[in-house]
């Protein structure tokens, strides 16, 4: 069955359009690579598409167009062996710190992010993550295309010594530290594709929300999605907008109303922290913070050119 075709009013449509937490599982046994190495464990909870999981038939989840979007939870002393994709992906950091390495010949460059903190995985580069940090790190991972193809693994243990692997292929002496005014090659392409939540430009919006840009426009350069960190203070809202392609809001902190209209008719849902509606194309939809407490929002965006949305004050 598939949940997004059989819905037949607006409010259907718009409750098969979001992801609630609560109604969701963390899936142990998401990545098959990982089977047999408790070393790589980790859960997967999907909201869009199934991500870098083979797990496509999932009714559960809302159906990708242009992005996928899935929470990723991994304890203390966990790792990912070092792969690569054809497509880029971000990681953004919710709760924790995550250590994300890349690797090339054999040289290994870290960054550690933290809460808020993204970086946007090149296409074709080798990377891995591994959690060095006392808490275990939440975050949530976009792959900027509906069906990514499985990843190609460059240091995974079943073919390389764990000590290798756990390091994304650096030997002893091969690692170094992320540093956005480091002289490596290696160092200057990562420092193209992290953001870090605080050296963002904060933009006030006259119709009174913020946004900072991770990936468009003013933050990373890119060619397939756009991804923002928004602030909308208490009792803010937006008059209904429409993009050409579809997007997604995570809410991180606080409630957020997203509403939609169609033929004159309107629906909202009250979203709360880690609640996610998607809205396709077309759809005429908007936001408002009920609440008292400013509300923290994540939204990806199907495409990399602006829109043109212009947001007017409720
Ligand atoms: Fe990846």
């Amino acid at each position: 069955m598939n949940i997004q075709t059989t819905a037949s009013t607006l409010a259907d449509e718009l409750k098969a359009h979001t992801g609630r937490f609560t109604d969701k599982e963390f899936d142990w046994n998401a990545f098959p690579s990982n089977a047999g190495f408790d070393e790589l464990a980790r859960a997967q909870m999907r909201y869009i598409g199934a991500g870098g999981s083979p797990k496509v038939g999932d009714t559960s989840t809302l159906k990708p167009d242009h992005f996928t979007l899935s929470l990723i939870y991994k304890e203390p002393g966990k790792y990912a062996a070092c792969h690569s994709h054809e497509i880029e992906e971000s990681f953004l950091i919710i709760d924790g710190t995550l250590i994300v390495g890349w690797e090339k010949d054999g040289e290994v460059v870290e960054v550690n992010l933290g809460p808020k903190d993204m970086i946007l995985n090149a296409r074709e580069i080798g990377h891995g993550f591994r959690v060095d940090g006392v808490e275990p790190v939440l975050m949530s991972i976009s792959v900027d295309v509906g069906k990514p193809l499985p990843p190609v693994y460059h240091y995974h243990p079943k073919d390389h010594a764990p000590e290798l692997a756990r390091t994304f292929g650096a030997q002893p002496g091969k690692t170094m530290k992320f540093d956005r005014n480091g002289a490596h090659p290696l160092q200057k392409l990562m420092a193209d594709y992290v953001v870090r939540h605080h050296e963002q430009p904060t933009i006030w919006e006259d119709a009174g929300f913020t946004r900072k840009v991770y990936v468009g426009a003013g933050g990373i350069g890119n060619d397939t999605c756009r991804k923002e960190m928004w602030g909308v203070p208490s009792r803010v809202g937006v008059k209904p907008f429409v993009r050409p392609v579809e997007d997604a809001v995570l809410v991180l902190e606080g409630s957020l109303t997203v509403g939609w209209e169609e033929n004159g008719e309107t629906v909202e849902v009250e979203l709360g922290p880690r609640d996610l509606v998607k809205t396709p194309a077309g759809r005429k939809h908007w936001f408002r913070n009920d609440s008292a407490a400013p509300a923290t929002v994540w939204t990806v965006i199907g495409q990399a050119e602006e829109d043109g949305v212009v947001y007017a004050a409720a």
